[in-house]
């Protein structure tokens, strides 16, 4: 696509929050203004785009948010934004307040989004920020690594609790369809099993044979980790406690796992990505993604992007099994 030059930029987040968003938001603002463009912020992601909740933003904006979970520009999800009509709209609006490039940092929902902006004249550049890791042409997303340390504490202090009432625990961590939360946390809290949606056969017996064996072995705890993509972590637990005869009891973080100062890493690479974004933008390109691949923070063409799959690394999940037997 040919540059086109830019004078203005929106920057918002959408879709789930995740800890690095005002990290990367920070680095947007900062480095468009050293740029020389105008930045403004859009509130509530493409709801906020279409109800004009539009702000003017400067340096002193985004001080002291870089050590903040959450995203300063709060987010939302917004039907109407999935209708061409509703696209039409948001360029239409952002052509109103001059608006002429956007980043958007969210998920795969949210650049098919910015796809369509950039197919109706918008320049845009879209920034991975999830805590599932779910976005193919990245190895990493802002926010998965605060994610998972976050939950890895919470499942060594439920391991405790557990050996001393030498129950088995189920831990049922977020990701959406996705098992990397579960097999970080899995490999880093040294879990017993690890049920990813991405392979875990459905086969309970065998579950709970190995919690049986573990026992025997003399094992005084037992956590699995559960995806949220396979879930059912209660009923999961009931059935467990019947068939085994040891104490089950199932836990789900929730959103706890989205919350929380960001680690330093969520705060080093969410800044690259959004001074890269602006970068991108100030030399006129549009449709763009910001990725990290193979140790280098590299961009693809979204549409391209999005048509890339991953998936789990065997590699990790053999060798999380090796880990505890
Ligand atoms: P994520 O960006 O984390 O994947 P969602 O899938 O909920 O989260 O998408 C966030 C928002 O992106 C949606 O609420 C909607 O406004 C917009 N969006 C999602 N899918 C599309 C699409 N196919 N076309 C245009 N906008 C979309
Ligand atoms: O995509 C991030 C995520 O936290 C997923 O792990 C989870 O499935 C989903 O969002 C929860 O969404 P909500 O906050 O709308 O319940």
């Amino acid at each position: 696509m040919a540059a086109k030059a830019v004078k203005t930029i929106g920057v918002l987040t959408s879709g789930g929050d995740a800890p690095g968003m005002n990290a990367a938001i920070r680095a947007v603002v900062r480095v468009a203004i050293n740029k020389g463009l105008k930045v403004k912020g859009i509130m509530r992601g493409y709801a906020g785009l279409l109800d004009e909740e539009i702000v003017d933003m400067d340096t002193t904006s985004v001080s002291d948010i870089i050590s903040r979970g959450g995203t300063i520009l709060y987010t939302a999800r917004c039907m109407e934004f999935t209708t061409p009509e509703g696209q039409q709209k948001g360029a239409d609006i952002c052509r109103k307040h001059g608006i002429d490039g956007i980043v958007v940092i969210g998920g795969d929902g949210s650049f098919r989004g910015a796809g369509k902006l950039s197919a109706l004249g918008i320049n845009t550049i879209g920034l991975p920020g999830t805590i599932d890791l779910d976005i193919a042409c990245t190895d990493y997303t802002i926010g998965f690594d605060t994610a998972v340390n976050t939950a890895m504490e919470a499942i060594d202090k439920i391991r405790e609790t557990s050996a001393s009432h030498e129950r088995c625990s189920i831990v049922e961590v977020m990701g959406r369809n996705a098992g990397y939360i579960a097999l970080w946390c899995g490999l880093a809290n040294g879990a017993e099993d690890i049920l990813l949606p991405e392979r875990y056969d459905g086969d309970e017996q065998a579950l709970i044979n190995r919690v049986i064996e573990n026992r025997k072995r003399g094992k005084k705890h037992n956590i699995i980790i559960n995806a949220e993509g396979i879930g059912h972590s209660a009923s999961m637990a009931k059935r467990i406690e019947a068939a085994t005869g040891i104490e089950t009891r199932a836990t789900i973080l929730g959103h706890m796992q989205r919350g929380g100062t960001p680690t330093c890493k969520d705060r080093v690479y969410a800044s690259i990505m959004g001074a890269k974004a602006a970068m991108l933008l100030a030399e006129g390109k549009s449709n763009r993604l910001v990725a990290y691949k193979h140790g280098e923070f590299v961009d693809y063409d979204i549409q391209e992007a999005l048509n890339m799959t991953k998936d789990i690394s065997d590699e990790q999940y053999e060798i999380s099994k090796l880990l505890v037997r």
